[in-house]
């Protein structure tokens, strides 16, 4: 049978159920960008429209999932295994090629990992035909299907003691060491092949960990947009927003946003009248029920196609509310640099940010709400923001909860764009919304344990060999990488693209990496972004060089059988 990846991947987009999308690489975002990756057009996705297949399908029927069992804590096997799910294709392999690793980090892998190994539009396609590599994608513990024990809204806290970064990064290598593939004699495992992994996000977070903390494992990583300092406020995200908006000319935007989300919060702070009409004007009845909170974590909807989109992403994108937001009603006539807000006020420009068509569209997209009863056929559903019940969401909460932050919170001050609601106490406050038993048994910690995470995986002073790190100019996930140049990152790393000599670490004042211009989260992983070959170039590049480096195990250590 043809496997129709696409249809599937739209299908589990439209099927999304509630997810708590404001914070971080939650589903919406994650699935945006692997929507991004794939080409599909995102406004398919807001109308909950099937994506129009095409006729000329890949050929992953040879891309099936197969499983290896996996202890649960890799400290102690007596708690006992589970099955791990990993797809492989070996239809680019030749002799003596290598083996290419794509952990797909926080979602359920199977259509991304039929895409990504099947399809040849795919960057890693592009890299195991250029190596004559074998492909595996591999599917994170506690997502997917993929479960030392399943994840709802009811999972003991208890069950979730084993999803830790240090548990997650000893499976790979775990698996690895016995890995074979039916059809090769040949020993596949790191002792005989360099095994390269490859990843964006908090997948390319994992690579550079894995070759950090496993260099027999993995010999060499590609480390896309990936956050790998562990903060609780990470409020610089929208002071990259900001930056990518400015730098598109919506400095205009920028203004009116804040001039409008001042009005709001006077609104909500008034009283509980002035605050239930606000939220009903911007989501219709039943919005007044929701708190301030999660009101205003709803108003940042509008930047939920930024990372994967920039200000792209049609009808949902930020550049179309841009438009709307700075586009005389009447007239047609933009409001020019300064915006509306200084000759026609705050008040003004709300009541536009209120009416954008799409918004509702948006938001019942986020939620899996059905405000102003959008769907007739079902009754009216309003509860912004809530608990997540998608278990890939519920799985990721519980990990930034515990061990990441990444707290988007407000980036107050001039250039703010959330309301003065989203602060770090609410952020916390959702975490706490959503595992109460943990809270309960004191499984939860209060804060991120950031520290403790930093502590043990070096965050961003990390310098493993033979990992090369690419990053977006406006990616709101840069901060956090060693690409980052705010004021809280390291200051004087210079980024230079000159390859380093294979298995020499640089310093920590000199990174290999590369900043693609006009670039967000991940854009170097979609093959129809052009600059993203510039950069791929640089590994491709770096991986040739150091490939004859690599020695088997048995070369050294004597004879294997
Ligand atoms: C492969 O990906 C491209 C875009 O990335 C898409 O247009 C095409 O339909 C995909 N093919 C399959 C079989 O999914
Ligand atoms: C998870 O749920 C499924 C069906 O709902 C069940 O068959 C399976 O045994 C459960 N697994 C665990 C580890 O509890
Ligand atoms: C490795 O593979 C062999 C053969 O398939 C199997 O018997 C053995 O249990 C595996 N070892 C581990 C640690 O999975
Ligand atoms: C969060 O970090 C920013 C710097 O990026 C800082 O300006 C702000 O004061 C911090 N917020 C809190 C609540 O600490
Ligand atoms: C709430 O505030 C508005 C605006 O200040 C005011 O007009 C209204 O009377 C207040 N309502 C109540 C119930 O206090
Ligand atoms: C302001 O907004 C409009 C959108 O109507 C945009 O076209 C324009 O370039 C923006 N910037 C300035 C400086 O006017």
């Amino acid at each position: 049978m043809r496997y129709s990846v696409l249809a599937q991947v739209a299908l589990a987009l439209a099927g999304l159920s509630s997810t708590a999308s404001a914070m971080g690489m939650g589903a919406i975002r994650r699935e945006l960008r692997l929507a991004a990756e794939m080409g599909i057009n995102p406004d398919h996705m807001l109308k909950r429209q099937s994506v129009p297949t095409q006729a000329n399908q890949a050929d992953s029927d040879n891309v099936v999932a197969k499983t290896v069992s996996l202890p649960i804590d890799h400290g102690d096997p007596s708690v006992g295994t589970y099955e791990n799910r990993y797809w492989v294709n070996d239809e680019w392999y030749q002799q003596g090629g290598p083996v290419f690793v794509y952990d797909v980090g926080e979602a359920t892998a199977e259509a991304t990992a039929k895409q990504h190994l099947g399809n040849s539009t795919s960057f890693l396609v592009e890299m195991l035909e250029d190596f004559g590599a074998i492909g595996i994608a591999w599917e994170h513990r506690y997502y997917g299907e993929s479960l030392p024990f399943n994840v709802s809204v009811d999972t003991p806290p208890e069950h979730f003691k084993y999803l830790t970064n240090k548990q997650a990064l000893a499976d790979i290598p775990f698996f690895a060491k016995n890995f074979t593939l039916d059809g090769h004699k040949e020993d596949l495992t790191p002792d005989a092949k360099p095994w390269v992994m490859v990843g964006g996000s908090y997948s390319g977070m994992r690579s550079a960990f894995t070759r950090d903390a496993y260099p027999d494992t993995i010999f060499a990583a590609y480390a896309s947009s990936a956050p790998v300092e562990a903060r609780v406020n990470m409020s610089m995200y929208f002071d990259q927003v900001y930056n990518g908006m400015v730098a598109k000319g919506y400095s205009n935007c920028t203004k009116d946003i804040k001039a409008g989300l001042e009005y709001i919060d006077d609104e909500l702070s008034k009283n509980a009248s002035a605050a239930a009409a606000i939220k009903k004007r911007f989501f219709g009845d039943g919005a007044e029920k929701n708190s301030n909170g999660d009101f205003t974590a709803a108003l940042a909807g509008i930047f939920g196609f930024f990372q994967a989109y920039g200000v792209g992403g049609g009808d949902g994108g930020l550049g179309s509310f841009c438009e709307y937001l700075e586009t005389d009603a009447a007239t047609l006539q933009p409001a020019g640099p300064r915006g509306f807000a200084p000759y026609r006020g705050k008040k003004y420009v709300a009541e536009r940010f209120a009416s954008w068509p799409v918004f509702i569209d948006l938001v019942n997209f986020n939620y899996d709400t059905n405000c102003r009863q959008t769907d007739t056929t079902k009754p009216l559903e309003c509860t912004l923001n809530p608990k997540s019940t998608d278990p890939d969401t519920i799985s990721w909460t519980w990990q930034f909860c515990t061990e990441w932050g990444y707290y988007q919170s407000n980036n107050f001050g001039p250039h703010s764009l959330l309301s003065k609601f989203q602060t770090l106490e609410y952020q916390q406050y959702t975490c706490n919304r959503q595992f109460p038993d943990a809270v309960k048994k004191g499984l939860l910690p209060s804060t991120p344990q950031v520290e403790a995470t930093n502590k043990q995986t070096g965050g961003w002073t990390i310098r493993p060999s033979n990992v090369y790190w690419s990053g977006g100019q406006f990616d709101p996930w840069r901060t956090l990488s060693p690409l980052a140049t705010e004021d809280i990152a390291p200051q004087g790393v210079t980024f230079s693209t000159e390859i380093p000599k294979c298995g020499v670490e640089t310093g920590e004042d000199r990174l290999f990496g590369y900043i693609m211009e006009n670039a967000e989260h991940c854009f170097d992983l979609i093959t129809g972004f052009g600059p993203g070959k510039i950069s791929r170039g640089f590994f491709h590049e770096a991986l040739k060089s150091w490939l004859p480096c690599f020695k088997a195990a048995g070369a050294v250590a004597g004879h294997r059988d």
